[in-house]
């Protein structure tokens, strides 16, 4: 497979770096235009079709909870894995305590990952059900909606596989 011998080629720092720079940057540029878009399409049309309402509600939560883990992961966990890919080249002594928390991070990830992937699943559901809406601005919404389901189902496949793949590969030459 083509994607899987790419991620797999780049060093873990670069694998962070595609990361942040394809998925990250592309939430943070995104969500507030959607949200703006569901401001703009609940006013207008809640009462023609009220489950954008709901899914309005539910991207908020799920914009809460992407910026708030991946801020985290940008300040705290992704320093760490650089920091720790940097100490092996150079001696291999890593402390122990530093492994246990790598270890503890990785699981709240894959937990976060998991409330997250929940969240985007019930507005996916909503809006494959959504009634059609006769406006420019809907047809926006569902296109950048949609990419962003799609994108976030493949980044966090890619930090819970490749990225923890690379990091084991560390923590058990410890
Ligand atoms: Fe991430
Ligand atoms: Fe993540």
């Amino acid at each position: 497979m083509k994607k899987d011998s790419f991620y797999r080629k780049l060093s873990t720092s670069e694998l962070i770096d595609f990361i942040i720079k394809k998925y990250h940057q592309s939430l943070r540029l995104n969500n507030p235009k959607i949200l703006k878009d569901l401001d703009y399409l609940t006013n207008k049309y809640k009462h023609k079709e009220q489950k954008i309402a709901l899914i309005y509600e539910l991207y908020m939560k799920f914009d809460n909870l992407i910026i708030k883990h991946i801020d985290k992961e940008e300040k705290i966990f992704f320093k760490a894995i650089k920091n720790l890919e940097k100490t092996i080249e150079v001696c291999k002594n890593i402390d122990p305590e530093s492994v246990n928390e790598c270890r503890n991070f990785i699981e709240q990830q894959e937990k976060e990952h998991m409330n997250i992937d929940e969240l985007l699943m019930s507005i996916e559901k909503l809006t494959l059900n959504l009634k059609a809406i006769n406006d420019p601005r809907f047809y926006e919404f569902l296109h950048k909606t949609n990419s962003i389901i799609y994108e976030t189902k493949e980044h966090a496949k890619i930090e819970d596989f490749y990225l923890n793949e690379k990091i084991e590969f560390y923590l058990n030459l410890i």
